[in-house]
Formats: C-alpha cells, structure tokens, sequence
C-alpha cells in the first residue's frame, strides 16, 4: 500500500476529471470455488477499487459523492465467527483513515445512497463489471439488468480512470521493477530445470510456486507448452521433447498487485537447431526493434506495424512470404506468423485496465483498429505513447497448421504467401518473445534489473551455467517425477479439433 496521501490525491484528480455526481467503485468479494467455505479461487481486489482505496480486503465498496465533497468506505466489519475462523483483521473504520477516506458505513446503507442519489436524479458513476456478484450487487442497488451494465457504465468515469492509471508513477514503477524481479525468478526458474523428459505442468507447477513464494500470485495462468502456436496454451501433462523449442510466458503479481509479463522460448535441450534460430532471430529482431522506435508521440501501431514488416520481410527471404510488403501488410498477409498485437498496456492488471474495454484503453478516434481484419482486430494498444505507459513488446511467428490449412483452401493472400513451403512448417510450433516496456521523457526502457536471457547465445549459455543436468537424474527430483509423467499430449488432441 501506497502512503495515505497517494491515495487522497488520487481521488481528488478523479473527482476533478468526473466533474459531478457520485461515482461508486466495488470491490471484490470471495470466491468459493467448489462449497462456501473450502476452496476459495485466490482473492483478488479490483484493481481500479486498489488503485483509489488501496485496501485488499473482500467485501468493499468506495462511494466519491463529488457533488456533496463526501468519501466513504462503505463495508461491514468482520464478527467473531470470522476472527475464530481466519484471525482479526483491521476495522473499516481503521482501513479508511488508512487511506485518507473521513467516512464509513456498513454494506445495507449503499441501498439509501444510491436511492437517494436516484430520487434526486443524480448522475451515478460505475465502471463496466466483469464479476456475476458485482452485477448483481448492480442489479439491487441501481435496477439496471446485468446485460445493460457495461452500456450503462460511465464514460466519464472510465475515461478518467483509463487517464490515470495510464500513466504510471515513479512509486508505481518501483513496484513494477519489483515485479519483475519476481519475474526474472520466475523465467530463469523455468530456463533451470527444463530438460526433456519432464512434463509441461512440473515446470509450469515450480515456475508458479516462485510467484506465490514472492509475490501475491501470478499476473496470470503460466503458459508453458510446447505448442507455442497456441497462443494461450496451458501446461499438459505431455512430456518436454528433445529437440522442440518450449514456450514459457508467465509473470509474477507483487504484494501490491503490480504484474510482469514476459516470454521466452528455449530449446528444451539447451541448443537451438539452425532452422528454430532461423525463425528466432526474427522474432529477436521485431522485439529488439522497439526499443529503438518506442517513444512519447509515437503511435503504438505504427510500433507493432513496423514489427509487422520486419517479420513479413525476414518471412520473404526464408521463402515463405512473397510480394511486396506494404501490399501484404494492407492485405494482413503478415497475420499468418503474427495474429496478435505487439503489446498491451501493463500495471496492476496484466492487460491493464482491460476490464474497462480494450477501445478506451489502448486507442482514440486516430487509432481505431480495422475490426474486420484478422489480426488487426486483435491489436490491444494503438495509440500514441506518453512518457509513463507500460507497454509490452511481444512480437511472435507462430505456425497455426488449422491457419495455415484454411488460408491456403481459401487461397487468402496467396499472392503474399507461399503455402508450399509453409507445410513443412506446420509442425515447428512457435515462438514469442516478449518484455515490458517503460516509456521514458525521450525513448524507451525494459523494466527489469536484470535481463532474462533471450539472445540465442545468452540462452544456450544459461543451460550450460544451470550446470550439469543428468546430476538431478540420481537425485530425489526423478524419484518426485514417478507418477506424474504421462505419454500422452492432450494439444495433440486439441489441434485436430481447431
Ligand atoms: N502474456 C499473456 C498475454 O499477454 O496475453
Ligand atoms: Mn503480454
């Protein structure tokens, strides 16, 4: 938790942006995932409910009355069932002085504000929910349908919020470096222990328990496959293979819920083969090139397109693609190898602030993403960039065999790309590399301390320095490996279905 005066100063600046009414913003509550007092999904607090009120605890409501110059923290404070349960924790009343709020009341009175506010027609501000409990708190307290809710959420207020948390401070970005420090664990983590043999989800699993042993959790589920052309392939239980090249794209969340994000691919034997380093030091290219073009005033999609062309270009030489790029960049030949955008915004959400729609966050009226292209319209960051954004750079080429299968039945952008020879890619996989990127006065830096390998030879060197692999096969780690090794690759299963 920020100092108390981060948090008041914050929601003064809110206020002065909304301007009138009452905004609300709701925390979370618990989630049981099976019966109602086992097995809770981890909590996790609204970030934008952080971000204003700093509190972490479930059961939350944060009431701005801009018209009346009122704060409140609305809750209800814990009885002794649960100080029996789970042990005490501070008073609402202590948490709100915590964080500069002079006001408290418990859960039932948000019903009279909220209809008093609605008796004198006044303007009340909510951000679009994304949690079934949050709508249908909405429901009670507003009478607005579920389905109405994110039509009926403020403009205003997301605006303001996306304004602000957009930009991130010198305190935030302490807590982003710390972050990524857990990242960095996280990554190297995964790079140590990778050898064939091993299943996806035991590394994913240690790779995983490096967040919770640091930080809060993950920003979100680790990736960690062999497919990496699946885009957000989970673990299985399949075995590491030598000779593949292995995806691993996780980030640690910190105490104070800010999130890394980055990605790596690796040989699982520690050494690239000449054709999976043919394709890599593309991807290295297109990811190394941002740095050098990533700056305040720069549109972030001129950023990826430039990316694009990289990628489209190196594609011509290996003979895969064909024709001039700017046509098959306007066509979105180029979406074959990168369907996704370059990046997203980061912070306290890993794709920060999605909740509150992707449209506001990451574009403006100048950078409106064509929606009915494929790829295109997968883009989450356009607009231009201010000094302060955190914006990943993940370029990838990835070899989808059901895209590739399609385009070439439908013979899309045949005239950029070569099919022929893009079957014998269908089973390479793919391969993403990904860092967060902070937006400086006059250019651009990698968040992080230390670098997580990612040039071929910092990579092969890192297995080598992880030192002598076969020493673990006498060791307690094969005897923890009896039992949950599985021959079986449930993707292989999955990518007949796509
Ligand atoms: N790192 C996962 C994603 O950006 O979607
Ligand atoms: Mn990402």
């Amino acid at each position: 938790m920020f100092s108390k005066e981060t948090y008041v100063s914050r929601r003064a600046e809110l206020r002065q942006l909304v301007k009138n009414g009452i905004i609300i913003l709701f925390g979370n509550n618990e989630s049981p995932a099976n019966c109602p007092a086992n097995g809770y999904y981890p909590f996790r607090q609204d970030s934008s409910f952080l971000y204003y009120f700093g509190q972490q605890r479930d059961g939350l409501v944060g009431v701005i009355d801009i018209d009346e110059n009122r704060e409140t923290l609305i809750g209800d404070d814990i009885d002794i069932d649960d100080i029996v349960w789970f042990g005490s924790v501070d008073s609402v009343h202590d948490m709100a002085m915590q964080v500069g709020v002079a006001n408290t009341a418990p859960m039932k009175q948000l019903k009279a504000i909220c209809d008093n506010a609605l008796r004198s027609h006044r303007k009340i501000h909510f951000l679009p929910p994304y949690r079934s409990d949050i709508k249908i708190q909405i429901f009670d307290l507003l009478g607005i349908h579920p389905n109405q809710q994110k039509a009926a959420a403020s403009l205003d207020l997301i605006h303001a919020v996306v304004k602000m948390r957009s930009t991130k401070t010198e305190e935030e970005i302490v807590e982003l470096e710390h972050a990524a420090t857990i990242g960095y664990r996280m990554h190297t983590t995964a790079m140590r222990i990778t050898r064939p043999g091993l299943t996806e989800k035991y590394v994913s699993g240690q790779v995983d328990g490096v967040a919770h042993s640091f930080g809060s959790m993950v920003s979100f589920p680790t990736i960690f496959t062999q497919h990496g052309e699946i885009m957000h392939g989970i673990p299985s239980m399949a075995e590491l293979e030598d000779g593949r090249l292995v995806l691993c794209d996780c980030g640690g969340e910190n105490m104070n819920h800010y999130c890394s994000d980055n990605t790596r691919t690796f040989p699982i034997n520690g050494k690239f083969t000449q054709r999976q380093l043919d394709i890599y030091k593309v991807v290295e290219e297109a990811h190394d090139a941002a740095l050098g073009i990533a700056k305040p005033g720069v549109k972030y999609v001129d950023v990826h397109f430039a990316a694009c062309r990289i990628i489209f270009d190196r594609m011509k030489e290996l003979g895969l693609a064909k024709g001039d790029t700017d046509a098959a960049l306007a066509a979105g030949a180029h979406a074959i190898f990168l369907p996704h955008g370059l990046g997203h915004m980061m912070g306290m959400d890993v794709h920060d602030m999605e909740a509150l729609d992707q449209i506001y966050v990451g574009f403006d009226e100048e950078t409106r993403p064509n929606l009915e292209q494929f790829g295109t319209n997968s883009l989450r960051m356009g607009r231009r960039l201010q000094e302060g954004f955190v914006v990943t750079d993940e370029p990838g080429i990835y070899f989808i065999p059901a895209l590739i299968d399609e385009w070439h039945a439908k013979k899309h952008c045949a005239d950029f790309l070569n099919f022929d020879k893009l079957e014998a890619y269908k089973d390479f996989g793919g391969i993403r590399i990904e860092d967060d990127l902070l937006i400086t006065k006059d250019g651009c830096r990698f968040i992080g301390e230390e670098r997580i390998p990612y040039h071929p030879k910092d990579v092969e060197a890192s297995w080598q320095q992880a030192g002598n692999k076969s020493s673990y096969q006498s060791s307690i780690y094969n005897y923890l490996l009896r039992g949950i090794r599985c021959r079986r690759d449930p993707r292989k299963r999955q990518q007949k279905s796509l």
